[in-house]
């Protein structure tokens, strides 16, 4: 890796994420990384624009403009590759990425996920906890590998559930949360502190 890890970030949604990692690099000198491009699969995500107002690139790689699954995916590990990423953080991606994308950034593909992992795995976590009925949950921040919300947990931190809470009201704590923990993992990894051993990711 440079001195200065080169972070390709993947978002679907609103960026909020993206925002505080982005937030979180201007604000510190010694991160150690800096986002070199922002992709989605929605033209119209909202993280799209955060990212060009940050001045860094934007690109959309949409799933429908491409034959299947497998072409799309090359087309956006060939956009990656453009900018020479050390590494990908996916910040409320929506959509999975098999082994032939990992291949490219081994242990080097970090996610954040709302609940504490393994509990609540996909799509709908703040929801399927609010249904389960947990007390309490939280947010996840982990090494992709090619299993959905899997792979090593670099760190996580609890959220308690409230009597009152509704999907939205939950999902803004968590985000609260892990507005802070994924910059903070991000920046472990472009430091280079991350050891993984297994399932055990040490922190040095
Ligand atoms: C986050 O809660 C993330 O954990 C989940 O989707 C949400 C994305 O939010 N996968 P944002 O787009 O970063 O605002």
């Amino acid at each position: 890796m440079s001195a200065q890890t080169r972070l390709a970030v993947l978002v679907s949604g609103s960026g909020t994420n993206l925002q505080a990692l982005l937030d979180a690099i201007a604000a510190d000198p010694d991160f150690g990384g800096e986002v070199v491009v922002v992709a989605s699969d929605r033209a119209s995500a909202q993280g799209l624009e955060r990212a060009r107002d940050a001045g860094v690139p934007a690109v959309a790689i949409e799933l429908g403009d491409h034959l299947d699954r497998a072409a799309w995916e090359q087309a956006l590990v060939a956009a990656l590759l453009e900018h020479r990423p050390d590494a990908v953080v996916l910040a409320g991606f929506m959509r999975l990425v098999t082994g032939a994308f990992l291949s490219h950034w081994p242990d080097r593909v970090v996610n954040t996920h709302p609940s504490l992992l393994p509990a609540f795995r996909g799509a709908h976590a703040v929801r399927d906890a609010l249904e389960y009925g947990v007390k309490v949950t939280g947010s996840t921040v982990h090494l992709v590998d090619e299993k959905v919300d899997h792979g090593p947990v670099i760190a996580q931190r609890a959220v308690e559930i409230r009597e009152d809470d509704d999907e939205d009201s939950l999902h803004e704590r968590i985000k609260a949360v892990e507005h802070e923990l994924f910059p903070h993992c991000v920046r472990l990894l472009c430091q280079g502190r991350l050891t993984v051993d297994g399932r055990h990711v040490r922190v040095s």
